[in-house]
């Protein structure tokens, strides 16, 4: 009887530990020190219909790869509540991290706290995530530098600092609920705003900001190119009939560039005559070929190769418990924390270097862009 109880007894010792050795491996590695390698990481994109998330989504899911990892890819068609349900499902996937481009940087703490205390760490990818400390790190580019580099080639392009003025401006900014618009707003702004107050710079519709906060007043929602195209067509109805000519359109980036060169042309405009200065972001392929012909000045390119191969890098660095490459603590709060950040350079192309920057770094072929 005794030697039956002992090895019940043996028996049972063998399944509590093995019930607990089980239990150990579902444990979130991350919180372990992240020895474990693989794993599922999902990818939370807005929109198809904006050029460079498509590079960005594809990019991102190949680099990922490269290092093992398994991952979820999802576009939100710019509706933040389809964002919000394809995140829930990936942390009902048990992903170990999630990268997000957020449609709305405003609206997402609910489903990253829930995110968050299943132990999954979150990159805000591109555009920062506010309102939560549960984001762990954000990668993008040097945003403050892409609308700084639309101002500078606006002052440099009608000689602001000697010629006599004044020039008509017609400004632009980004989507409202984006966090980076306030960024390329502020930094072109920061440039040009003090010709508005001399007078060398007027907008005859008066859509001139006040300041860099009021930003948001001249913004497109959604960054859609037809919201930009008519909004030109009503400015230059309104205000630009005759002689009146738009000299200059600040535009942020190239989707709006490409409405509002689309109400130029409708208005009678012509490339190398009384085209204006019009600047964008991305070197999306329609707006490379639209700088050829001449019906845009120049655009801030972001390669967006570089965005994808860093987050890899950070997201295999997090989980296997390295230190995380940051290269900026101070630029990004967002209203709950210091989010740790990498910026990435952004790159000016014009019409004389589109082939030496976009073609020679491999980005598009010459049948892409029509060369
Ligand atoms: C911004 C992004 C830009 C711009 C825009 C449209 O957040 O940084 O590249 O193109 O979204 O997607």
């Amino acid at each position: 009887m005794k030697l039956r109880k002992l090895a019940t007894l043996a028996l049972g010792a063998v399944l509590v530990i093995g019930l607990t050795a089980c239990a150990d491996t579902t444990r979130d590695p991350v919180s372990s020190g992240g020895e474990e390698a693989g794993g599922l990481i999902g990818i939370s994109m807005p929109t198809k219909s904006l050029e460079r998330w498509n590079n960005d989504g594809a990019n991102l899911e190949a680099r990922l790869k490269e290092f093992g990892y398994e991952t979820t890819l999802q576009y939100a068609d710019d509706k933040v509540d389809m964002q919000i349900s394809q995140l829930q499902n990936m942390i009902n996937q048990n992903v170990k991290v999630l990268v997000i481009a957020a449609i709305n940087g405003e609206a997402l703490a609910p489903v990253l706290k829930t995110a968050a205390d299943a132990g999954i760490k979150i990159v805000a990818y591109d555009r920062l995530i506010n309102g939560t400390e549960n984001v762990d790190y954000y990668a993008t580019f040097d945003n403050y530098l892409v609308g700084k580099y639309q101002g500078e080639f606006i002052e440099e392009a009608l000689d602001l600092k000697n010629a006599a003025g004044p020039f008509n401006i017609e400004p632009f900014a980004g989507s409202p609920d984006d966090n980076n618009a306030k960024f390329f707003f502020s930094g072109a702004w920061d440039v040009l705003s003090p010709y508005v107050e001399s007078g060398k710079l007027v907008s005859q519709s008066g859509k001139a900001p006040a300041t860099n906060d009021d930003w948001a007043s001249i913004g497109i929602q959604g960054w859609k190119t037809d919201s930009a195209q008519s909004e030109m067509q009503n400015r230059i109805n309104s205000f630009y009939t005759g002689s009146t000519k738009v000299d200059v359109v600040l535009s942020p980036n190239d989707s709006l560039a490409l409405g509002i060169a689309q109400a130029l042309d409708t208005a009678g405009y012509n490339p190398d005559v009384d085209w204006p200065v019009l600047t964008g972001q991305d070197a999306d392929i329609a707006n490379v070929k639209n700088i050829l012909a001449g019906k845009q000045s120049m655009s801030v390119w972001k390669d967006t190769r570089t965005l994808g191969d860093q987050v890899a890098k950070m997201v295999d660095q997090m989980l296997k418990g390295e230190t995380v490459d940051v290269n900026d603590t101070t630029t990004y709060h967002n209203g709950v924390k210091q989010v740790p950040s990498y910026l990435l350079p952004p790159e000016v192309v014009v019409k004389d270097t589109v082939e030496e920057i976009l073609v020679g770094k491999g980005y598009y072929t010459k049948d892409q862009i029509g060369l």
